[in-house]
C-alpha cells in the first residue's frame, strides 16, 4: 500500500490556500493517489460545530478560551480524520493546522508561545505534517485582497492591527527551518507549480 502523506497549507485569510488545495488535489488524483482535502477549524462533525462557535460574531471568546477551542477541534480532527486517512495510505491536505494557532493565538492574541506550542503538541498527538507550505503574501497584495474580503465572521471582523500582526507572524514563521515558503503574490499557476515541485519530492520517498 502507498504511504500516507500529510500536507498542510498555511497563511493569512485570502492568501489562496483553498484555491491551491483544490488544484493540488486534482493533480495528485491524476497521479493515482487518493486525496482528502480538509480544513481547520473543522473537518469532523464535532470540529465543524466548534468552528461555528469560533466564527460566530455573537460569540464572546477570551484568548485562552479561544486557544482551547481551536485545540479541542484539532484533537478530534487528528484522531477521527487525519490519522485514519494516513493509515489508509491517502494524501491528506489540510487547509490550516498548528501554525495557524501560533500565528493567530500566539502572535495575534499575544498568548505565551510556549503554552501554544505545548497545546499544539498535545492536540496533534505529536503528529507532524510531512510538509507545511506557508503562503507569504506581499503587503501590497494583502492590502488589495483585504478590500474585497467579505468581513462576516468573528475573525474577519477583527481590527486591521490584529490582521497585520498575523500577517507579519506568517512572514516570520515561513522562514523557520522545516517550513516551505511560497510567494503567494503571484499568479495561481506559478504558485501551484512550486507546490507541486515540493510535493513531488514526497511522492518519491
Ligand atoms: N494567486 C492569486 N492571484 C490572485 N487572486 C487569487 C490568487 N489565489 C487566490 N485568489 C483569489 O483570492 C481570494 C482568496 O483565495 P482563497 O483560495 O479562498 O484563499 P484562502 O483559502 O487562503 O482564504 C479568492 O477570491 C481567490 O479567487
Ligand atoms: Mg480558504
Amino acid at each position: 500500500m502507498k504511504k500516507g502523506i500529510f500536507i498542510v497549507l498555511e497563511g493569512p485569510d485570502r492568501s489562496g490556500k483553498s484555491t491551491q488545495a483544490a488544484l493540488l488535489k486534482t493533480w495528485l488524483e491524476g497521479l493515482g493517489r487518493e486525496v482528502t482535502v480538509t480544513r481547520e477549524p473543522g473537518g469532523t462533525y464535532l470540529s465543524e460545530k466548534i468552528r461555528e462557535i469560533l466564527l460566530d460574531p455573537k460569540s464572546h471568546i477570551e484568548p485562552m478560551t479561544e486557544l482551547f477551542l481551536y485545540e479541542t477541534s484539532r484533537i478530534k480532527h487528528t484522531l477521527e480524520k487525519i490519522l485514519p486517512a494516513l493509515k489508509a495510505g491517502k494524501v491528506i491536505i489540510s487547509d490550516r493546522y498548528t501554525l495557524s494557532t501560533t500565528a493567530y493565538q500566539g502572535y495575534g492574541r499575544g498568548l505565551d508561545l510556549k503554552i501554544v506550542d505545548t497545546l499544539n503538541r498535545i492536540a496533534t498527538l505529536n503528529l507532524k505534517p510531512d510538509v507545511t507550505i506557508v503562503f507569504d503574501i506581499p503587503d501590497k497584495v494583502f492590502a488589495e485582497r483585504e478590500k474585497t474580503r467579505p468581513g462576516r465572521d468573528r475573525i474577519e471582523r477583527e481590527p486591521d492591527s490584529f490582521r497585520r500582526r498575523v500577517n507579519r507572524a506568517y512572514k516570520l514563521l515561513s522562514r523557520r527551518p522545516g517550513m516551505t515558503r511560497v510567494n503567494a503574490g503571484r499568479p495561481v499557476e506559478a504558485i501551484q507549480a512550486d507546490i507541486r515541485a515540493r510535493v513531488a519530492k514526497l511522492l518519491k520517498k
